[in-house]
């Protein structure tokens, strides 16, 4: 049987790119291996839409979470946590266990940060050095709204903006160096269409400053060392050679295809996603901003919203259930990366066999044709 990942994470990964990592194994200090360093670390700065040198990590996405917080800042400092879903809570426990002290900006779940309350909170409080937030909170489905929240942070020259773009890095908009963000960590295994593996993060001149005076501990997250290793084609301890040979193969295409076609791609998707979602009389969990990488979904009364997921496993098809209190509420669909039109129609038509069977009546081919309709108007990028 054939499955379909749909999930947020990972995400399916290209044939020419599974091919790529099957190559022979080359040593890391070889000299075909530094070039094809030097052309993943331009493809990098292109992809975060940085000047930036962006620090790669054999790592998840947590790791590079991690580095955000131990190379920025020191014990007793104060950061101001966005926390409007799973992993804004990771932002907090990464603060706790360094001793930073948190002042957490408490989001209902489903919903949005006001950049204007978070602007509020520094004034209150000129000490906060670093506000952390997603770009966008997978758990729940929303996008924050990142270009506002530095308009917030650019002007003050103590904080620094620390987004964790791990599940919105390559599927929507999030030029790193234009809207003045100041830290922004990603992971391979969502829109950059990788295996789990690699972790990166990238920082503004004014965070490396911050980097200059944090006395948290580090080692193999240290930053500074990372950034001169790679600066000359390396890094400070074994790369993860099949990986970064991948990631060359994925960034070639991203810059091939582009970045504008890729985002425009994941946007068809979600508004066909959305339509479906109305059309079968279902509600979105995210009550502003819903994001263009996935789709929450409110499980109608009666229904499980684990069952959903089960069953639809049963055929293949694997989305993401809820976490913590979304557990058993919503569902999830992604649409980012390698995953296309045939895929996701096949999900929707999943998905209304699979409520019908679960007790809620669907009109089979209600969800479909709405997405089709939304797909056949929305020029295919
Ligand atoms: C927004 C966000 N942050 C952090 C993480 C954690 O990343 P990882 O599991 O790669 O460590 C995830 C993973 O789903 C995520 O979606």
């Amino acid at each position: 049987m054939k499955t379909y990942l749909m999930t947020p994470g990972p995400t399916p990964v290209a044939p020419e790119t599974q091919l790529t990592m099957a190559q022979p194994m080359i040593h890391h200090r070889a000299p075909q291996f530094m070039e094809i360093l030097a052309e993943v670390r331009e493809g990098l700065k292109y992809l975060f839409q940085t000047q930036q040198e962006v620090l790669m990590f054999a790592a998840t996405g947590t790791g590079a979470m991690e580095g955000a917080v131990a190379n920025t800042l020191s014990a007793g400092d104060t950061a101001l946590v966005v926390d409007g879903g799973k992993f804004g809570e990771r932002w907090t426990e990464l603060c706790n266990v360094y001793g930073v002290k948190v002042d957490r900006l408490e989001v209902t779940w489903g919903r949005a940060v006001d950049p204007k309350e978070v602007a509020r909170r520094l004034d209150g409080n000129p000490a906060i050095k670093a506000v952390f937030v997603q770009a966008n909170e997978t758990s729940t489905g929303v996008q924050h709204p990142v270009k506002e929240l530095a308009e917030v942070t650019k002007s003050r020259p103590g904080t620094i903006l620390v987004v964790d773009a791990i599940s919105a890095l390559g599927g929507y908009e999030l030029p790193m160096d234009a809207w003045s963000i100041d830290v922004m960590v990603a992971g391979s295994q969502k829109a950059m269409m990788l295996p789990p593996g690699l972790a990166f993060a990238a920082l503004s001149p004014k965070a490396w400053e911050f980097v200059k005076t944090s006395t948290l501990p580090k080692y193999y997250f240290d930053f500074a060392k990372q950034r001169k290793s790679q600066e000359k084609n390396q890094t400070p301890y074994t790369s993860a050679v099949s990986l970064t040979l991948g990631l060359g193969e994925v960034l070639a295409r991203i810059k091939k295809v582009g970045l504008e076609k890729i985002f425009a791609h994941n946007r068809r998707l979600s508004l066909a996603t959305k339509a479906a979602v109305q059309a079968m009389g279902l509600e979105l969990y995210a009550r502003d901003y819903p994001s263009d990488v996935l789709t929450a979904i409110l499980a109608p009364a009666g229904v499980d919203g684990q069952k959903v997921v089960s069953e639809l496993r049963k055929r293949g098809i694997w989305i993401a259930g809820g976490q913590a209190q979304a557990k058993g509420k919503i569902f999830r669909i992604a649409h980012m990366g390698y995953i296309d039109e045939l895929d996701l129609l096949g999900t929707i038509g999943g998905l209304e066999a699979v409520l019908n069977e679960l007790g809620y009546k669907v009109a089979y081919g209600a969800g479909l044709k709405a997405a089709q309709e939304v797909l056949s108007k929305e020029a295919a990028a």
